[in-house]
């Protein structure tokens, strides 16, 4: 497995991903600002294909983490770590990254802790559809 820059020729792939990773999947169109923008932070892990991606943006001194998963069949080994390590490489200079992940997301909330994230704040219906939001954050070195 290695992690490298998405690019749009793995759209296909992140995007198989996402729907079966998400009940509010996004749309195929959503992805593309991301591929196509060099200062995005764009990452998939690949194996004969994509198995995980990871898109985040720097937002002044902070990096932003806006979508992250790894197809089911490939979860619990390393993927999504692999994914993280390599943005927080890529996020050096930075202070700090934050994400919104739902309440109810109990595996990707150990996932972060696992990563050195903490809950920073509850954002009472942040989803569309009016779940809760757990706004966490990780310290850079
Ligand atoms: C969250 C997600 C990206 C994790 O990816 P992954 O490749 O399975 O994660 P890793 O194998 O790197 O797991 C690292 C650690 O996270 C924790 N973890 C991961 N999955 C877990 C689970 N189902 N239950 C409890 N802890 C879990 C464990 O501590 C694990 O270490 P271990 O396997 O040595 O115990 C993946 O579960 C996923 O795609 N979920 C659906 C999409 C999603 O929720 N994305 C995040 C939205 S904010």
């Amino acid at each position: 497995m290695r992690v490298r820059r998405a690019g749009l020729r793995d759209l296909p792939g992140i995007h198989r991903v996402e729907q079966a990773s998400f009940p509010d999947p996004w749309p195929l169109f959503a992805f593309l600002p991301y591929l196509l923008d060099r200062e995005a932070l764009a990452l998939v892990a690949e194996e004969d294909g994509v198995l995980g991606f990871l898109l985040a943006r720097r937002e002044g001194e902070e990096v932003h983490i806006h979508d992250l998963a790894v197809a089911p069949a490939h979860r619990r080994r390393g993927v999504g770590s692999a994914l993280l390590g390599e943005l927080f490489r890529a996020a050096r200079g930075a202070r700090r990254v934050r994400l919104e992940v739902r309440a109810s997301n109990r595996t990707a909330q150990a996932f972060y802790k696992k990563h050195g994230f903490r809950e920073e704040a509850v954002l009472p219906g942040y989803y569309a559809d009016g779940e809760d939001g757990l706004l966490m954050v990780r310290d850079l070195p």
